[in-house]
This record gives structure tokens, C-alpha cells and sequence, in this order.
């Protein structure tokens, strides 16, 4: 079967297409035939080496956390899953390893497909769908009458994180660049701001909650923008912005929290009941696997509206 690996950090020239036997599976496994994989800034920042303190440093290693497919084969424990069925699913962010015509997973890791979306629209939910949940049901706590300030509304995370935050009843601000602004007031943004036209630390308006999924607005910078009681939310992981938080959160009414995506059944079962009942998915480009290195190379330039896909067949 083909599969995508990398023998060493960089950038996307190292990931090459190669030739490798099918797993094998364990009584609590299941083998999928994979359709599609969603491509995430994730993948970028692990096989760039940026990540190298979660996803060691032993090679070779693969890519593709999100992904949709077909169950081939199962384990004489499983019980959820039969051949034939069509599920969605996501792997350890920092091993991947679904970017392959057959990956080995277990129950937890999937769900069943939602009737309703294609295989390439079920392989972009799992990653940016689980982080926009929690980010405003658990991070966020968004509730009814809220103000909400999101900046980065049109990529992967954002265009679920604007869906969902108005389904809780939240007056949404979605922060996008000139492209977007369309696509941003269709997906239900009460107000929409071109971050290339306005400075937003200069909106002069304060919020119930600051997410940032742009990696560009610092919680510094954002604290004009939030509420005395409000809170800000990075995407951005790290031992010393989890101590600030830490000691930040103990003493003022600005809150700093940091999203570590937790991956559960339960999460991905609910995420799917969203989908099912109409959250949009929003897909920029299809690729082939074949064309795996220009993939990546275009969607870590930016510009994309929600998600780009690899199919595989
Ligand atoms: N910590 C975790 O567990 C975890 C889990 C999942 C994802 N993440 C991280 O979360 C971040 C967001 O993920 P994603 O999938 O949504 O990424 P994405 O699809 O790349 O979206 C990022 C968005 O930021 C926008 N942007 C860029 N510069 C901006 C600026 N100066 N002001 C406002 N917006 C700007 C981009 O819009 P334009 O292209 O129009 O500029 C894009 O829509 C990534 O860094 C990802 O690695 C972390």
C-alpha cells in the first residue's frame, strides 16, 4: 500500500509517497481502507521539527491526523464497527499516520460517517470540528447574549468556532482577511472585520471572550479588547504560557487559557450529531496523494477557506 513518511524535519520536500505493507491488526483493531485526510497546521509543525518535545525524534514518521474511510477488516473485540461500514476518525496529532491506503485504528478513534457528507467532507472535521467545540463550550463557556471575538473566522478551526458560538446565542465579531468577508457573514458573523483594512486592538469594543486562531494577537495586545471578566484563548501550547496562565488566572479577571485538543469518542460522536444536523463544512482544495508535497506547500502559505483535503483511491 502507499503511504507518506518523512525521514527527517523540514519542510514539505521531505515527505515522500512509498511503498509499505498493510498493518497488520490486533483483536481491538480495525483495519480502515482510507478515502480521505484533512490537512492541518499541525502537520507542518510536527514534520518541521517544531513539535520535536511531543513527537520525539525517531524516524521514519508519518503525517495525516483526520480521516475518512471505509472499516475493511475487524478484531474479534470490536463490537461498534463492521466491515463496510463508513466511518471518520482522528489519530495521536503528533503521530499521524492515516496519509496511507490503510490505517489500523481502534474503536475510540472513529465514529460513523455522517450520512449527509462525502468522504472528503468528513475527513475536514475531526481536528478543527473537536477545537472549535472546545474552544467555545469548554474554554469559552459561550453562552447566550455574549459578545464574541474571533480572529482567524475563515480557516479550519474558525469556520466551525463561528457556527457553533452562534448556535450557543453569542453576537459574533469574525476577524478575516478580504477573501473572507463574504463566506464569514454566510456562515451567521454578526459583524465582520478585514483585519487587512483595521487594526482590531483599535475596534474600541470589549468582549466576553478573545479567541485567537491566527497565532498573530498576543494576549497583551488582545486585553483592550476583553471585558473585565472576560477571557482570551491561544491555540499556542507552551510550558511557559501554561505557568503564566496559571498564575495570570489566580489574580485578574482577564483570563488566559490555552487549547491542548483532547480527542474522545464521546467528542467525536457529538461533533458527528452536529454535522448531521447541518454544520457546514466548507472545503478550499482537493488534492491526490500523488500530489502530496504541493499539498502541503500550498496550504502552509495561507489563504484557504476552511480545509483542504488528499483523497486517496
Ligand atoms: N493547541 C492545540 O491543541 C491545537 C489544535 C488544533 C489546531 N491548533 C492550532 O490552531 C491554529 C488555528 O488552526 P486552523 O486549523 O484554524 O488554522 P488555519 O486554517 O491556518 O487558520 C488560521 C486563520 O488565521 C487567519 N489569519 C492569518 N493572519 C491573520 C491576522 N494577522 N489576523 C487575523 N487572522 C489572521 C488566516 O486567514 P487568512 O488566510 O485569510 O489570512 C486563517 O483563516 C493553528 O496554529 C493550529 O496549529 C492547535
Amino acid at each position: 500500500m502507499r503511504k507518506v513518511i518523512y525521514n527527517q524535519f523540514g519542510d514539505e520536500s521531505v515527505l515522500e509517497l512509498t511503498e509499505q505493507a498493510v498493518p497488520g491488526i490486533q483483536k481491538d483493531q480495525l483495519l480502515i481502507r482510507v478515502k480521505a485526510i484533512s490537512i492541518n497546521p499541525l502537520d507542518w509543525k510536527v514534520y518541521g521539527g517544531e513539535m520535536k518535545l511531543m513527537s520525539g525524534s525517531k524516524f521514519p514518521k508519518s503525517v495525516g491526523i483526520d480521516f475518512s474511510g471505509i472499516v475493511e477488516q475487524t478484531g474479534s473485540t470490536v463490537t461498534r464497527f463492521k466491515a463496510g461500514d463508513a466511518i471518520v476518525g482522528l489519530l495521536d496529532v503528533f503521530k499521524g499516520g492515516a496519509l496511507a491506503d490503510y490505517v489500523a485504528v481502534k474503536e475510540t478513534d472513529i465514529a460513523p460517517k455522517p450520512a449527509n457528507l462525502s468522504f472528503e467532507q468528513a475527513a475536514a472535521l475531526p481536528v478543527t470540528g473537536l477545537s472549535a467545540m472546545q474552544i467555545i463550550d469548554q474554554l469559552a463557556a459561550v453562552g447566550s447574549n455574549q459578545d464574541i471575538l474571533i480572529n482567524g473566522a475563515t480557516g479550519g478551526i474558525g469556520v466551525f468556532a463561528v457556527q457553533i458560538a452562534k448556535k450557543r446565542g453569542a453576537r459574533v465579531t469574525a476577524v478575516v482577511s478580504t477573501k473572507g468577508v463574504a463566506a464569514a457573514k454566510q456562515w451567521g458573523a454578526d459583524t465582520i472585520v478585514d483585519y487587512t483594512r483595521q487594526d482590531i486592538r483599535l475596534l474600541g469594543q470589549q468582549f466576553d471572550a478573545v479567541i485567537d486562531l491566527s497565532t498573530k494577537l498576543s494576549f497583551a495586545d488582545a486585553k483592550t479588547l476583553m471585558k473585565k471578566r472576560s477571557v482570551f484563548i491561544t491555540t499556542l501550547p507552551s510550558p511557559l504560557t501554561l505557568i503564566y496562565s496559571f498564575i495570570n488566572n489566580l489574580f485578574s479577571g482577564k483570563k488566559l487559557k490555552v487549547l491542548i485538543l483532547k480527542s474522545t469518542a464521546e467528542g467525536l460522536n457529538t461533533l458527528t450529531k452536529l454535522a448531521e444536523a447541518g454544520l457546514q463544512i466548507v472545503l478550499d482544495k482537493t488534492y491526490l496523494v500523488t500530489n502530496v508535497r504541493e499539498a502541503y506547500q500550498e496550504a502552509s502559505q495561507g489563504s484557504i477557506i476552511g480545509k483542504s483535503v488528499i483523497v486517496l483511491n
